[in-house]
């Protein structure tokens, strides 16, 4: 594995120990090694003491030793095609220092405007696809994959000059979680949900994503991008593909990704103005402690116009899904750190226990993602007594209380994954396009606001609550509630 960007935040807290894991857990052959690449000069030694830090407790352990063996730092410019060089002849005593045949997965976890020419030059180095029958070498990028339609599609280009699209592993780190993986099996594998997964039950479907951090760790990045692009394009447009894509023809990855680009293209925006809204977190405070305001936050540009919180309406004109609202929503600095989705079935139409102005509340059934991993369906049950009266009830099913063990995190999968050539888990080329089509309208028109009508577009609610009060009538004008 060749890291770029091995010096950042990504590396350290989520590459390197996943890395770590799974050549302890025994998942990779001992034909392995790690070489990190960066700007920082660093010797191969200072190189071993930042990973050691990485891995804190675990770092004495036999198994970091023999990892720590196989790890070394390059350093160079990611523009200097010298440096891939210099990259290539190392590169070449590691692959025969630890016999691995030459097999190579470059990770790039470096800020995206570097994707373009490290796959470059890589490409001029010869160190780029390498023809079929020859051991591979596969480039990983994260996202954001572009800002825009425009900015991926050149970035899919670049890449595709260098690398062959079945070789690109674009990460989207939330398709490495088991309930994210779960919801696959849920939908296809138990027969009671399949026939009922139509307009004809769903009500309505929920997403929500929530954070309690603010900017802490890439305010300049963040402040660029805003949480529509950070979140909603690629995690939360992902998950939804899951819930709502139809049944591929097997588990093959492209069969996957087919269904999920088609079920990418049904979707629609219907007005690009309404039907998305757009929030900033004031000053707030969370557990007792103070919480400054997004524009004070350290390294946000003083007239920043980014959004830290949005809620969308979105519609799918398949005929499985024909006039059924997707709503999801996503903040910063929100009361909890929290991602679900919650799928509302229809209310019965007909209840011979209520009275003719009331109803039972409708069965829900939640996949919550982060913190916990859990499943639940409610519905209603007789409250014991004499007298005929219901509540509403949950049943659950929690990951690690069902099966003990942790699952492996979403890094192990996904590095582990990308060695095995499995693309199911990947973003593909026609699907980022697709998703950033989707929000296209919505986006170039914001983008075109002037400065002052952004400022004054934007919702504003306390940080460390649970948004902006506007977002109830948002979903209250389509006669629902969030969840
Ligand atoms: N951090 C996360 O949790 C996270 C989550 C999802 C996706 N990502 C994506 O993963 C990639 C890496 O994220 P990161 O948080 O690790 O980024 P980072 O810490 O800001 O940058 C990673 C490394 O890139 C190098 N670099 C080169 N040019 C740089 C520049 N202009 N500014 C800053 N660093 C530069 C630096 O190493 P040298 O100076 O040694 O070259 C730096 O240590 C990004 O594309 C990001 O969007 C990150």
């Amino acid at each position: 594995v060749v890291l770029f960007g091995a010096s950042g935040h990504l590396a350290r807290n989520k590459v390197l120990p996943a890395l770590f894991h799974i050549f302890r857990d025994a998942s990779v052959p001992d034909s392995f090694f790690v070489l990190g690449f960066g700007r920082t000069p660093l010797s191969d030694t200072a190189f071993c003491g930042q990973i050691r830090t990485a891995l804190g407790a675990e770092a004495g352990s036999d198994a970091a030793r023999e990892f720590l063996a196989r790890c070394g730092y390059c350093t160079g410019s990611y523009h200097d095609p010298a440096s891939f060089k210099e990259l290539g002849s190392r590169l070449a005593q590691m692959h025969s220092r630890w016999a691995t045949g030459g097999r190579t997965l470059f990770h790039l976890a470096v800020p995206p405007d570097l994707f373009g020419p490290i796959a470059t030059n890589l490409g001029k180095a010869g160190l780029a696809s390498a023809p079929k029958s020859a051991p591979f070498r596969r480039l990983m990028v994260e996202k954001p994959f572009g800002r825009d339609l425009a900015s991926a599609k050149r970035l899919n280009a670049e890449l595709l000059r260098h690398f062959r699209d079945e070789d690109i592993f674009r990460i989207d780190h939330y398709l490495g979680k088991n309930t994210v993986q779960n919801i696959l099996v849920f939908r296809f594998a138990n027969a009671v949900f399949e026939p009922v997964w139509n307009r004809r039950y769903i009500d309505h479907v929920q997403l929500s994503f929530s954070e309690t951090e603010g900017v802490e760790f890439r305010p300049g990045f963040f402040d660029s991008t805003g949480l529509i692009r950070d979140v909603l394009q690629n995690h939360m447009l992902q998950l939804l593909c899951l819930v709502a894509m139809e049944p591929p023809d097997s588990f093959d990855p492209e069969r996957i990704r087919d269904r999920k680009f088609q079920l990418l293209r049904s979707l629609r925006i219907r007005d690009p103005a309404a039907d998305i809204l757009r929030g900033r977190y004031s000053a707030g405070s969370l557990d007792g402690h103070a919480l400054q305001p997004y524009l004070e936050e350290p390294g946000v540009r003083p007239d920043s116009t980014a959004e830290t919180w949005f809620a969308a309406k979105v519609y799918s004109d398949n005929p499985r899904w024909r006039g059924v609202p997707f709503f999801l929503r996503g903040g910063k600095r929100l009361d909890r750190r929290e991602a679900s989705i919650s799928v509302v079935f229809k209310r019965p139409s007909y209840c011979m226990l209520c009275r003719s102005d009331e109803s039972p509340a409708p069965n829900t059934l939640s996949f919550l993602i982060q913190p916990e991993q859990a499943v639940s369906l409610s519905f209603q049950a007789k409250v014991p007594g004499s007298k005929m009266c219901f509540a509403p009830l949950k049943m659950e099913f929690d990951y690690d209380r069902a099966f003990g063990a942790h699952p492996r995190t979403d890094y192990e999968t996904l590095l582990l994954d990308g060695m095995n050539g499995d693309q199911s888990l990947f973003w593909r080329k026609d699907g980022v396009e697709a998703a950033w089509r989707l929000l296209e309208s919505s986006l170039a028109l914001w983008d075109s606001l002037p400065a002052d009508s952004r400022h004054s577009a934007l919702l504003t609610y306390p940080a460390g609550s649970i948004g902006p009060g506007e977002m109830d009538a948002f979903i209250r004008k389509e006669g629902r509630d969030w969840i």
